[in-house]
Parts: C-alpha cells; sequence; structure tokens
C-alpha cells in the first residue's frame, strides 16, 4: 500500500456511519428517508447524504460531470472522480458530523466504486483498495445494508416508476448482474459490516428488516424496538 499524507478524516470518530447500497431501483432512498425518521423519533441526532454528490460544491460538480451523458469518462477516470468527490464528502461532511457525534446515513459510498467501476467495468481491485486506504482510511461505514435485487425486477421497477432507460441501457452487457454479484461478495467478505436486505419485498418490511439491522449499534444495544 502507499504511503498517505494523514488524511483530515482520520480524526477517531464518535457517530455511527451507515452507508446504503445496492443496484438502482432497489428502494435506497425510500429506506433512508424511513431509517433517519425512525432515528429521529428514538431521539438521535442524523443527518441523510448521498454518493456522488454530497460534500461541498466540489463534490456536486463532480457529480454532475459524473452523470452527464455527454461526458463518457472510461472506467479508471470514473474511479479518480468518485473518489474526489468521496474525499470532499469525507473533509467537508461526514469526518465533521461523525465527529460532533451525529449518525450519518449516507445513500452509497465506496462499496458501489468496488461493485462498478470494478466488477461492473474491471477496475483493478488494485487501484480501488489504494485509494480506499488513502481517502477513506479509518473512515470506513459501522454497518452497510445491502438492497439485493434480482436485476429483472430492477428494470420493472424502474419502467413502473417512468424512470429513462437510458444510462442503463449505456452500460455494456452484463453489467447489471457484475455489480449485483461484486456487492454480494464484498457482503460476504466482511459479515460484521454487512447486512443483506431483500429489496423484493414490500417497503415497510424492507424497514423494518433494516431497523433491526442497526440495532446493536443504538445507545442501549436497540432497546427501541422497531
Ligand atoms: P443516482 O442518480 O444518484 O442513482 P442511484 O439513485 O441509483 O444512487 O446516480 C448515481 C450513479 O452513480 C449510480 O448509477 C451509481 C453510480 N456510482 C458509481 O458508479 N460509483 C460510485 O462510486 C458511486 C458512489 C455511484
Amino acid at each position: 500500500m502507499p504511503d498517505c499524507p494523514p488524511s483530515p478524516t482520520a480524526a477517531a470518530t464518535r457517530g455511527v456511519f451507515i452507508t446504503l447500497e445496492g443496484g438502482d431501483g432497489a428502494g435506497k432512498t425510500t429506506l433512508l428517508g424511513g431509517l433517519a425518521a425512525y432515528l429521529r423519533q428514538v431521539g438521535l441526532d442524523c443527518i441523510e447524504t448521498r454518493e456522488p454528490g454530497g460534500g461541498g460544491p466540489l463534490a456536486q460538480h463532480l457529480r454532475a460531470l459524473l452523470l452527464d451523458p455527454a461526458i463518457a469518462a472510461g472506467p479508471v477516470a470514473q474511479t479518480l472522480l468518485h473518489y474526489a468527490a468521496r474525499a470532499d464528502h469525507l473533509g467537508q461532511l461526514i469526518a465533521p458530523a461523525l465527529a460532533a457525534g451525529q449518525w450519518v446515513l449516507c445513500d452509497r459510498f465506496v462499496d458501489s466504486s468496488h461493485a462498478y467501476q470494478g466488477a461492473g467495468l474491471g477496475v483493478a481491485d488494485e487501484l480501488l483498495e489504494a485509494l480506499d486506504h488513502c481517502i477513506v482510511g479509518g473512515m470506513m461505514p459501522d454497518r452497510t445494508l445491502l438492497l439485493d435485487l434480482d436485476p429483472a425486477l430492477t428494470s420493472t421497477r424502474r419502467a413502473a416508476r417512468g424512470a429513462g432507460t437510458d444510462r442503463y441501457e449505456a452500460q455494456p452487457e452484463g453489467f447489471a448482474a457484475r455489480a449485483r454479484a461484486g456487492f454480494l461478495r464484498r457482503a460476504m467478505a466482511e459479515p460484521e459490516r454487512f447486512r443483506v436486505l431483500n429489496a423484493g419485498l414490500a417497503p415497510e418490511e424492507v424497514l423494518g428488516m433494516a431497523i433491526r439491522a442497526i440495532a446493536d449499534l443504538l445507545p442501549g444495544g436497540g432497546q427501541h424496538g422497531p
């Protein structure tokens, strides 16, 4: 691993960092809102954020670049842009919030880079691991909820909500299946951090499972109940 200058994000954390991961249309946004409402209801101070784009103006500009269909960044360029946005996000928002004792709920984080740019587009694990080491360091999530959904259901859900299919269709053949397998491999490799939830269930059932999946992190180890 390369030597890196100490990152401003390396300070000891006091809050709790939760990330939501999964394919397009898996219901992350709905779950994030439900989890945030639950945490506030039990008296915890939480913020909601997302990647790419969470953080300061740099991350917002990088999101616009990354999602612009007219800018066809290659896999390595995409990776570097996502990690530049992530460095900004960690420094501007996540690290200060955790240091202030807040809960941080984040829609996508490093596992999306490993699943999409790594498993999906073939970017080398060595590059992703070096970027994790230098940019994320000790700021890995305390818990990652993987919303797992069959890619066939993903297309059905997208069609049902009238979402355009351009960006999705622009991905290479088999991309969604490789990304899903990449997420599941990450989950198998880090069972302490990950909980895999069946995103094919009704949203209220998924929320109940998610609440149980973070219960051990609550003050008092989850005495609140769902
Ligand atoms: P967004 O509109 O936020 O989609 P979603 O609701 O699915 O999160 O677009 C973000 C896109 O960026 C999404 O297709 C996943 C992709 N992405 C990566 O490819 N790598 C990454 O590291 C991250 C954070 C996101």
